[in-house]
C-alpha cells in the first residue's frame, strides 16, 4: 500500500516514520508536514533529519498549514523535548518543502485512490483544508492518532493533544471522512515500550538515535504517568492498524468532535448532524503489535548499521 504520514514529529512520530520505512508492506510515498508537539517548519528539518538517518533521504516533505498564533505548549517541550526530538543531535536545523501539503494530498488520492492510506499523527488542519476542497480524497482510507472515547484526555479531561490543537477541523475531518479508523488513547495507552526494550536497538547511529529519544520520551512518561512501565506507542499504532486493520477491535460511530464549551475537544458519538460514521478502536492486540514493533525497528537498524 501506497502511505501518506501527516506528522508533528515529534518522538513518537518519529517512530511512526521508522516503523512504517521498516514495514514491507507499506510504501511511504510523502510526508506532510503538520504542528503540536513543534512548529510545522521543526516538524519538517526533524522529518528531513530523521528520513536521511535513515537512509530514506528521498522521500518528499510538503509544508501543511498552521494556525495563527500557535505556539509549542510548555508541556509539549517537556515531554518531546524544546526540539521535539528529545534534544539528541540529528541537526534538524533547516527544511525544505517539496510543496504544498493540501495540494500533494488531493493529486495522490488522484493518482492512487484505493491503494493510499493516509494516516495523520497531529493536528488535523491540513488534512480538513484538503477534504473539503476534494471529494476523491474523501473515500480514500485514513488511520488517525487522535482522540479519546472510553479513556479521559491527556490535555484535559475530555481533549487529547491532536485533537485539543484545533477542534473545528477535527471535527470537519470525522465528518468527511468516509474511510477513518481513530486510533485514540482507548487503544494507544495500552501499548508500550520499556527503556529496556529501546536499549536493545543500540550499537548503531540510527539505534542509538531512536533508543535516546525513546529513554528522554519515557522519562517525560514516568514523571506523568508514574505507574507506567515505559512510554505509549501512539502514532506508530496508527501506522500498524493502516497496515493490518485487524489489530484493533472498533465500535462505528457519527463520531463528532465537541468545539466549545467545558468538554472542547472531546470526541464522542453523536447521531444529529451527520451520516458519516467512523471506526473507534476501543481494544487492541497489544502481544501482537508491541514486539512487531520492537523487532522491525531492530531490523531497520541492524540493516542500515550494514549498509554503511
Ligand atoms: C499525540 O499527541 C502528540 O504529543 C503525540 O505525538 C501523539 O500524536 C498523543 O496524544
Ligand atoms: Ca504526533
Amino acid at each position: 500500500m501506497k502511505m501518506i504520514l501527516d506528522l508533528d514529529t515529534g518522538i513518537d512520530d518519529a517512530f511512526a516514520l521508522a516503523y512504517a520505512i521498516a514495514h514491507p508492506d507499506i510504501e511511504l510515498i510523502g510526508i506532510t508536514g503538520t504542528y503540536g508537539n513543534v512548529t510545522v517548519e521543526q516538524g519538517m528539518a526533524n522529518t528531513q533529519a530523521l528520513l536521511e538517518l535513515l537512509g530514506q533521504p528521498e522521500i518528499p516533505v510538503y509544508a501543511g498549514a498552521t494556525v495563527a498564533g500557535f505556539e509549542v505548549s510548555e508541556a509539549s517541550a517537556r515531554i518531546h523535548g524544546a526540539d521535539g526530538v528529545g534534544n539528541v543531535d540529528i541537526a534538524a536545523e533547516k527544511a525544505d518543502s517539496a510543496g504544498d501539503a493540501v495540494e500533494f494530498l488531493i493529486a495522490s488520492a488522484a493518482k492512487y485512490g484505493e491503494d493510499l492510506v493516509v494516516v495523520p499523527t497531529g493536528a488535523q488542519t491540513t488534512l480538513a483544508r484538503a477534504l473539503e476542497q476534494d471529494e476523491t480524497l474523501r473515500s480514500i482510507r485514513m488511520v488517525s492518532m487522535g482522540g479519546a472515547l472510553t479513556v479521559p484526555g491527556n490535555v484535559s479531561p475530555a481533549a487529547e493533544a491532536n485533537i485539543s490543537q484545533d477542534p473545528h477541523s477535527s471535527n470537519t475531518v470525522y465528518q468527511l471522512a468516509e474511510d477513518m479508523t481513530m486510533v485514540g488513547l482507548d487503544v494507544t495507552m495500552q501499548t508500550q515500550l520499556t527503556r529496556a526494550e529501546a536499549d536493545s536497538w543500540r550499537g548503531s547511529a540510527a539505534g542509538d538515535v531512536f533508543a535516546d529519544m525513546a529513554g528522554d520520551y519515557i522519562d517525560a512518561y514516568q514523571d506523568n504517568n508514574p505507574h507506567m512501565e515505559g512510554c505509549a506507542l501512539h502514532d506508530p499504532l496508527a501506522v500498524a492498524v493502516a497496515a493490518d486493520p485487524d489489530l484493533v477491535d472498533c465500535l462505528i460511530l457519527p463520531l463528532q468532535v465537541d468545539t466549545e464549551g467545558p468538554t472542547i475537544g472531546r470526541t464522542i458519538g453523536r447521531w444529529e448532524g451527520t451520516d458519516v460514521e467512523t471506526r473507534v478502536a476501543v481494544g487492541v492486540d497489544v502481544d501482537t503489535f508491541v514486539p512487531d514493533f520492537i523487532d522491525k525497528l531492530a531490523q531497520l537498524f541492524g540493516r542500515l548499521a550494514q549498509s554503511r
